[in-house]
């Protein structure tokens, strides 16, 4: 099968093949998924699991891509709950091979069913950043109707669902990012938004619930904004600040069919738009993976278009 694979870690993204793999076998409670579309975060190449197996071995190559849209071919012994041919949607292990490729087994416990209605583009594009936002406001955030929420990189990938999610759950919702981002943060529904290189983050005031995509700094100046009670909320590590009243969560999404569920039907009613920026080919995608300018959006590889 075709697959993207990475050998090097210094190479970074460019470091991307696109080479011949034989495909997966499906072990104990696997299903093997024909993959129509996959998603990809851009920081993969610098995760430890992308280099390591669970015992910390090295597996490189590795194929890249955790986010999947496609249609089950196999089922590993012992596996329940999916059917050969049920369109799915998921996460893949962060440890083993993932979506760039033509083929990837995943435990079915990580998948969820995909409606006919809903395109695989916009499936591959929903499981990391959809089901991120919903764990860090729901879960770890524990978001209440009538807080602030501080949404930091609101235009990207998971900063979109935050603001999206956040605002239907009755926050006021308060969007960060780049100055080219303020329109994208006030149309997927921020209230307000923060310019960080040109506008002082203080001055918004106190917030209940930071949720940081970006780390460092920010991730410290945002921690001295919570009032008590509240909770910092990041995907990117810790840093030292923490809020003075409040808790402080670092956590790495995880794949929970429920969660899944949830978010999709939310795209089928209208309540959730994907923010998707270029979709391309399994051929392209070494090219689309490593755009020139910035990305405005995720971007899909469509594997079977
Ligand atoms: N732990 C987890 O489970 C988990 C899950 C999902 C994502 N993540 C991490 O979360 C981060 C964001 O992921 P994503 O997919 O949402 O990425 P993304 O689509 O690139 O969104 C990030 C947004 O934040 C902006 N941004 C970054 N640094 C900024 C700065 N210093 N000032 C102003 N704006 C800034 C980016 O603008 P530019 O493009 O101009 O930089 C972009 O608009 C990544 O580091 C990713 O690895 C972790």
């Amino acid at each position: 099968m075709k697959a993207i694979v990475v050998t090097d870690q210094a190479a970074g993204t460019a470091g991307m093949k696109l080479v011949e793999r034989p495909e997966p076998r499906s072990a104990i409670n696997d299903v093997i998924v024909e993959v129509h579309a996959s998603g990809f975060v851009p920081t993969e190449v610098d995760w430890p699991s992308t280099w390591t197996d669970r015992a910390g071995q090295n597996r490189a190559p590795s194929i890249l891509g955790h986010e999947v849209a496609g249609v089950v071919t196999a089922l590993g012994y012992g596996t329940t709950g999916l059917s050969i041919g049920q369109r799915v949607f998921g996460i893949s292990d962060w440890h083993r091979n993932g979506t760039l490729a033509e083929y990837v087994a995943i435990e079915s416990r990580n998948l969820a069913p995909l409606p006919g209605d809903v395109d695989f583009t916009v499936g591959a594009s929903l499981p990391i950043s959809g089901l991120t936002a919903w764990q860090g406001l729901f879960d770890h955030g524990r978001l209440r109707s009538g807080q602030t929420v501080l949404a930091h990189g609101a235009a990207g990938a998971v900063g979109t669902m935050v603001t999206q999610l956040a605002r239907e759950a009755g926050a006021y919702v308060i969007g960060t990012g780049r100055a080219a981002d303020r329109q994208k943060a006030l149309d997927f529904g921020a209230h307000e938004f923060v310019d960080l290189d040109n506008d002082t983050l203080e001055d918004v005031g106190g917030v209940d619930l930071v949720f940081d995509v970006i780390g460092g700094g920010i991730q410290e100046r945002s921690a001295g904004m919570i009032r008590a009670g509240g909770t910092l909320v990041t995907v990117t590590g810790l840093a030292d600040a923490r809020p003075e009243e409040g808790r402080a969560v670092d956590f790495v999404v995880e794949s929970v069919p429920a969660q899944l569920v949830e978010i999709v039907q939310r795209i089928r009613d209208g309540r959730l738009r994907t923010n998707i920026g270029t979709v391309a080919s399994l051929d392209d995608a070494v090219a689309a993976l490593n755009p020139t300018g910035r990305r405005n959006g995720k971007t899909i590889i469509s594997v079977r278009p």
